[in-house]
């Protein structure tokens, strides 16, 4: 399979735009995928310069509800006609960071658009394709990162610390490799792979996604002890890694310095084979 990384929060050079948010294509032998939209047009900007028509995107997933990763929507609607959306519920919720100050900032989608019937509300397991399944994470064992501690629910004017339901993350199998695709990992990146690994018997052969080593409401703060316990868990499963956005520049040099050959940064514009 073919992975083009369209957002993401530093370009591969100035062909490329970036920003804060995540989007990623995947070309596989008889189909397209995207796994979410970033945070603006930047995804189909960048898919131009690729070369990538994203009208003939076949299905669209949502990792999670925050607008860095759905926020490109808009856009995917006026470009793609066809295309089912799989989401978790509640993925519409109303989300807010607060940031040191108390300041609160709605952090959602747009709930709003004309959607008509291309929203597909994923279960907990959900087998989107013969090779293509998506799954969330049910309950939490590792230590969560740090920067969920300021992520929230608006629900009626009450702020709930979001339990990240809404979160999910994908599972590709092609040509006998498969492939963990997560957006922000909010599930916390040990855990979301534990659960791949019990439910599918052994690790995936590459991960990409966001780690969520830093966060933006938290200023340059780094939980390192988190960050080597993550490097030491993904050495043992000997998965390619591929990551970025979420996991901040400084947390993936720290990884980098641990993991060596096992990580690469995947900056916008970046394609690889899997
Ligand atoms: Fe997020
Ligand atoms: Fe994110």
């Amino acid at each position: 399979m073919m992975v083009s990384i369209l957002s993401e929060n530093v370009s591969l050079d100035e062909k490329f735009g970036c920003e804060h948010g995540l989007s990623i294509h995947v070309n596989l032998n008889d189909k397209e995928i995207l796994f979410d939209t970033g945070a603006s047009d930047v995804f189909a900007k960048n898919a131009k310069v690729l070369d990538l028509d994203l009208s003939k995107v076949d299905h669209l997933i949502l990792s999670h509800g925050h607008y860095d990763h759905g926020g490109g929507l808009k856009h995917f609607l006026e470009l793609n006609n066809k295309a089912k959306i799989y989401a978790r519920p509640g993925v519409f919720d109303d989300f807010v960071s607060v940031d040191e100050d108390g300041n609160t900032r709605s952090i959602g989608l747009n709930k709003n658009l004309n959607y008509g019937d291309r929203i597909v509300y994923t279960d907990k397991e959900f087998q989107l394709d013969f090779d293509i399944e998506l799954f969330t994470v049910e309950s939490r064992k590792d230590c969560m990162p740090l920067g969920n501690k300021r992520l929230f629910v608006n629900k009626e004017g009450r702020l709930i610390l979001d339990d990240f339901k809404h979160e999910q993350n994908m599972v590709i199998r092609e040509g006998g490799k498969a492939v963990l695709f997560c957006g922000c990992a909010h599930n916390g990146i040990m855990h979301i792979v534990k659960t791949y690994r019990d439910k599918f018997g052994s690790y995936p052969d590459a991960i990409v996604g966001g780690f969520h080593f830093g966060s933006r409401s938290q200023g340059s703060t780094l939980d390192e002890k988190f960050i080597d316990q993550t490097a030491e868990f993904l050495i043992e499963t000997k998965a390619e890694c591929y990551t970025g956005h979420c996991t901040g520049v400084k947390g993936y040099k720290i990884l980098k310095s641990k993991m060596g050959d096992k990580v690469r940064y995947m900056f916008s514009g970046l394609q690889f084979k899997v």
